[in-house]
């Protein structure tokens, strides 16, 4: 076996922030791989896939951009979406593209509160705020199934249909994956549905989780309802472990859940393909924020922490231990974004990152 590990990785800064952010991620890749001599390289490729290549172009990223991306050891994205580009058109053009191209069934977006953060939750602390969220990230509510109809009616007579799918593979195979996550934390699995509303769908759910459950007796299992669910975020962190829940539900809590932990400036991502046919795409869970965007005060925290994700899928656990410390030494000594009530811009911030690594 020759000593030097070397990956390949296809960065898609995107929009807004998104360009602001992914180069202080690749930044820490950098100096992880420094610090190996030699053991460890990275070569990164960058992208210019976006919302101004939509409006050069008319496309969110190349014809052939999947096929450009197969051959990569993993993506590392930003976020796409700008004011003068319909979201649902950047969206299903760039990531959804991509996360349904490559099969990425399973989103994987921890969440844990970072010393020195102050939750809105008064109580919480870094040892009771600790858990994942397993997003279903190929079917449900995001397949793309429906149209809309009938406008030559008249006015107000137009009607829309907006299908979910739930396969009990599709399920299956992304609530295993949770319980193979747990296993390696709390082992507890929380499923969460809506199956008492959406009888058809959600049920088939229900029953593969229930199915699933037997191949691993020493997990405890939960089954809760989302509205439930997000009550439950803010008033019983401490009980959560890994959160398992369909494309929409987890797109919603986990949303919720990097608030309660200070800021969507925090919350990383991965959309991972378990069965590594394709490349693994890792990004912030934010947007291209137009509203802090060219500001220079984007957090890069989400952006660094999902490179850490992406170090552990390619199977290199130590130095992504050593990021998140890294991230965890900035927050303790507030030196942090104004997001999570500092001062840093997003340079400093990142700096304060890579100065502690
Ligand atoms: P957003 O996540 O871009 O922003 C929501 C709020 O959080 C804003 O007030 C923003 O300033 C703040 N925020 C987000 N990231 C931050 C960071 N790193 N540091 C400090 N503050 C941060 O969501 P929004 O405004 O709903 O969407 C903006 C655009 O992004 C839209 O076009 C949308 O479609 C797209 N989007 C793309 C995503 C992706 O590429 N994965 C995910 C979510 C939204
Ligand atoms: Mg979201």
């Amino acid at each position: 076996m020759s000593g030097i590990q070397s990956f390949r990785i296809a960065v898609i800064p995107g929009d807004g922030i998104g360009q602001e952010v992914t180069q202080h991620g690749v930044n820490v890749l950098n100096r992880i791989a420094e610090h190996t001599a030699g053991k460890l390289a990275f070569s990164f490729e960058s992208f210019p896939w976006g919302c101004d290549y939509y409006k050069r172009t008319g496309r969110m990223m190349s014809e052939d951009g999947l096929d450009r991306l197969r051959e990569f050891d993993a993506i590392y994205f930003g976020a796409v979406g700008w004011p003068d580009v319909p979201d649902h058109l950047s969206l299903w053009g760039l990531r959804l593209a991509i996360c349904q191209g490559f099969d990425q069934y399973a989103c994987v977006r921890p969440v844990r509160l970072l010393p020195g953060i102050a939750s809105p939750l008064r109580t919480a602390d870094p040892d009771h705020f600790d858990w994942v969220v397993v997003r279903e990230n190929s079917e449900g509510e995001y397949s793309g199934v429906g149209g809309r109809n009938f406008a030559t009616r008249g006015p107000q007579q137009e009607v829309a249909v907006q299908s979910a799918i739930f396969t009990a593979k599709g399920c299956e195979r992304i609530i295993r994956y949770a319980f193979e996550l747990a296993a390696t934390r709390r082992k507890k699995v929380t499923s969460v549905t809506k199956s008492n509303a959406q009888q058809y769908g959600m049920t088939l759910w229900d029953d593969s989780f229930a199915r699933i459950a037997t191949e691993f007796p020493e997990i405890e299992t939960e089954h809760w309802l989302v509205d439930a669910m997000a009550a439950r975020f803010v008033l019983r962190p401490d009980t959560l472990d890994v959160v398992v829940a369909s494309n929409l539900f987890g797109d919603i809590l986990s949303d919720l859940g990097s608030a309660l932990a200070g800021s969507m400036g925090i919350a990383a991502s991965a959309n991972i393909d378990p069965d590594r046919r394709y490349p693994s795409m890792f990004e912030p869970v934010h947007g291209s924020a137009p509203d802090i965007a060219g500001k220079g005060i984007a957090n890069p925290i989400a952006a660094i922490w999902s490179a850490a994700l992406m170090l552990d899928h390619l199977g290199l656990s130590t130095e992504a231990a050593r990021v998140i410390k890294a991230i965890e030494h900035a927050t303790a000594t507030g030196q942090v974004t104004p997001d999570l009530g500092g001062t840093c811009s997003t340079v400093e911030a990142a700096d304060a990152i890579l100065t502690s690594l």
